[in-house]
């Protein structure tokens, strides 16, 4: 199956990303722009999820409603994925949050796990995966490893900026999983940044 690659042509989103890119922006714009170019994302992100008819008594009448018939489970790769988190609580406050730490070794660019948490029964779940920057591509093969591992099924990859690299190493690792994105850039630098890209995600919304 070919991997699905989604980059958002909203003008909002594209305004956002355009805040996210700018070196001048503050932390405080920085964390702003990405929650809400997360949620308007994740709206499109989330657009499969299982749904169930119901009736709501209007002031008037009953109305036929549509119900969520599946639980949405959030799951932040550390650290720069929390930052994409608060949007899209807004559109899913129930949501489940689960927390994958990885780190890139400097040298060979590999991802290395130091944290795992997952709610539990990801089964029957839409688990969207969060992190804004798809570079090798390697935190996140190794991140959708580890949700199916424990389960996940039906995942959705949601990001800020994608290399092109890094979506053909999530595609050939994991042909299922559909790669939401505001951005497809080209390249990478020696250091394994993207290019134009943001900078380094972590410390722009952390300040470090
Ligand atoms: C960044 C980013 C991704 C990863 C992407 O994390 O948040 O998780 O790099 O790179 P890759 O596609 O080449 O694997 P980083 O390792 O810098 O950790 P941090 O978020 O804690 O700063
Ligand atoms: N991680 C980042 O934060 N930025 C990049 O460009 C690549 C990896």
């Amino acid at each position: 199956m070919p991997g699905r690659l989604i980059v958002s042509d909203h003008p909002l989103v594209q305004e956002k990303l355009a805040l996210l890119r700018d070196r001048r922006t503050t932390p405080a714009g920085f964390r702003c722009a990405m929650e809400t170019a997360s949620a308007l994302m994740g709206c499109e992100a989330l657009r499969g999820l299982r749904t169930k008819v119901r009736s709501v008594p209007t002031p008037l009448k009953r109305a036929r409603a549509v119900a969520l018939d599946q639980s949405i489970t959030l799951v932040a790769v550390l650290r720069a994925g929390l930052g994409m988190l608060g949007g899209l609580l807004d559109l899913a406050p129930a949501a489940r949050i689960g927390h994958i730490g990885l780190y890139r070794n400097e040298e060979t660019l590999n991802p290395v796990r130091y944290y795992v948490r997952l709610p539990p029964d990801l089964k029957d779940s839409f688990l969207v995966l969060c992190d804004p920057m798809l570079a090798t591509g390697g935190s996140a093969a190794e991140a959708l490893r580890i949700v199916k591992t424990d389960g996940a099924r039906q995942i959705a990859l949601l990001c800020i900026i994608a290399s092109r690299a890094g979506v053909r190493r999530v595609h050939s690792a994991h042909p299922d999983v559909p790669i939401y994105t505001a951005g497809l850039d080209p390249r990478l630098d020696r250091k394994g940044y993207i290019l134009p890209g943001l900078g380094d995600a972590g410390d722009r919304l952390f300040a470090t």
